[in-house]
């Protein structure tokens, strides 16, 4: 049936496309149409949203489910700019509903009193720590029996490590399994329940989940506050954030770090290595790369490391963790000839101009090497950060986490096949605009013969 589908959807595409636009509409498939959609893609929104995307090219923009999906460059682009951001109604159920992820006003004192420390110099000067946290992991790794490792474990508490070592300077101890409670409430929360919706938002289940990591981050948070500063240089990240929004407030925008800072690199590295793994070749060149630049890389973590780094941005934009941005209007606004009257919800479609062929050659194939050429690439929008005032954050801290983590690794370690290893497929968190990988990723590993790192 979905073969019958696939034909037809392609017939009224067709037929479509010699339909000139009409100026100012927001195009929105009908009844039928979504019947169709729904017989060749089923449950699975990003595949509608895909098609949708290619189908309505010439439009720049579509409704569905009431929200406004936007791809054309310039129209995303003004909506980025000229629109506020607002989640705070996607994020009813969440811990991160107070924080300054969905709210367009609590932002400007809690961004500026945080701002300094994600730049990317203050992200550098920490490398080393991140070093470190990444060598403890590869320390454990050779101990894992079989030598089969759940990299998919092993990242999201390096990602915690990392984040309570390089932002609020105090040890979560995720790598040496100390922090289960942390972990496993995260993991029910933004994987079980908003990802794979195996927990609903109103059980049991969820609300000791929420229970639980809100009452570990009200101890962190106190524990940390009561360390004195003088014994730091500069003032530290939970202490300003404290002075900025109250207890309170700074509790929830430390639930924000800790889920927007560890679930994203997280996610990342698994699919990273997926990729690796199923291409060899690309792997023994990027190991290639890391066993070439690795001294001067531990000396300064600025130096590059092209095709990693084309890797890198070519995972992210074919599979965009966070696959769209939103936005809201409050009054009406007018985005190129189109005009939104007051509250509409408008989603900034990152995957979808990602991976569409009217921006990109082999659009949907990984193409590792693309971003070597920047005359491939340039011209294309290409935000899996986002971009403007609301930009993502910590940007910087995940640059620099995944160059290091996929060079350290690969240095030391060969990655196989195992029968374990899972397909990559996607999951998407709606509320929080998210995707993951469905499947833990698990794989075999070979320590290579290269020297130990030594770090400074
Ligand atoms: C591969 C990793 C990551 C990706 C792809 C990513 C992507 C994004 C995107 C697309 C946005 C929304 C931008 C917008 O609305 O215009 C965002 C916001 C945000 N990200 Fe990230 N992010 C990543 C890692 C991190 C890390 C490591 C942190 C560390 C704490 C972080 C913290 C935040 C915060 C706090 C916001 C909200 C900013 C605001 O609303 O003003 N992210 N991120
Ligand atoms: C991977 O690790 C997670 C976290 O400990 C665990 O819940 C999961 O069952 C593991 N996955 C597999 C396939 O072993
Ligand atoms: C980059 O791509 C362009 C266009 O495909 C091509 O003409 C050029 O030779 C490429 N440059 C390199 C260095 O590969």
């Amino acid at each position: 049936m979905d073969n019958v589908a696939a034909v037809l959807l392609s017939i009224v595409k067709w037929i479509f496309q010699l339909i000139p636009p009409t100026k100012g509409r927001i195009p929105e498939p009908g009844t039928l149409f979504q019947k169709l959609l729904s017989l060749r893609f089923g449950e699975d929104k990003l595949k509608k949203l895909e098609f949708l995307t290619e189908f309505y090219f010439h439009y720049g923009l579509f409704k569905f489910d009431s929200k406004i999906y936007i791809f054309n460059s310039k129209l995303a682009q003004q909506a980025i700019y000229k629109l506020e951001k607002g989640a705070e109604h996607y994020l009813e159920n969440s811990p991160l509903k107070n924080t300054f992820l969905g709210s367009s006003q609590k932002s400007p004192e809690t961004r500026r009193a945080i701002a300094s420390l994600f730049r990317k110099t203050s992200i550098e000067e920490r490398a080393v720590i991140m070093m470190g946290d990444i060598q403890e992991m590869c320390k454990k790794f050779r101990g894992e029996p079989n030598s089969i490792v759940n990299i998919t474990e092993w990242t999201l508490r390096l990602a915690l490590d990392i984040v309570g070592h390089v932002l609020l300077e105090l040890d979560f101890h995720g790598l040496d399994k100390q922090q289960e409670t942390m972990i496993s409430s995260m993991t029910t929360i933004l994987h079980r329940c908003y990802a794979l919706n195996e927990v609903q938002p109103g059980s049991k289940e969820f609300s000791d989940a929420s229970e639980q990591f809100d009452a570990i981050t009200q101890r962190v948070l106190e524990e940390a506050l009561s360390i004195d500063d003088v014994a730091f240089k500069g003032k530290r990240l939970v202490k300003s954030l404290h002075d900025a929004c109250g207890f309170s407030e700074a509790k929830d925008n430390m639930k924000l770090f800790l889920m927007a800072g560890t679930e994203t690199t997280a996610s990342t590295i698994p699919v990273v290595m997926s990729l690796l793994v199923k291409y060899p070749e690309i792997q023994n060149e990027l190991r290639q790369e890391a066993e070439t630049l690795i001294n001067a890389l531990v000396a300064d973590p600025t130096t590059r490391l092209p095709k990693t780094e084309s890797v890198l941005s070519e995972v992210l934009r074919l599979y965009p963790i966070a696959p769209f941005i939103s936005r809201q209007n409050y009054e009406p606004v007018t985005l190129g000839d189109v005009n939104l009257d007051q509250h509409a919800d408008v989603i900034i479609f990152t995957w979808g101009i990602h991976r569409s062929s009217h921006f990109w050659d082999r659009a949907r194939e990984f193409v590792p090497f693309r971003f070597l050429n920047s005359s491939k690439t340039s011209g294309n929008m290409y935000i899996p950060f986002g971009a403007g005032s609301r930009v993502c954050i910590g940007q910087h801290l995940a640059w620099l986490e995944l160059r290091l983590a996929i060079a350290f690794l690969l240095y030391q370690f060969k990655f196989e096949h195992a029968q374990e290893t899972p397909e990559l497929n996607f999951v998407v968190d709606w509320a929080h605009a998210v995707v993951h990988p469905d499947k833990d990723m698990i794989f075999k590993i070979s320590p290579t013969q290269n020297n130990p790192i030594k770090l400074p």
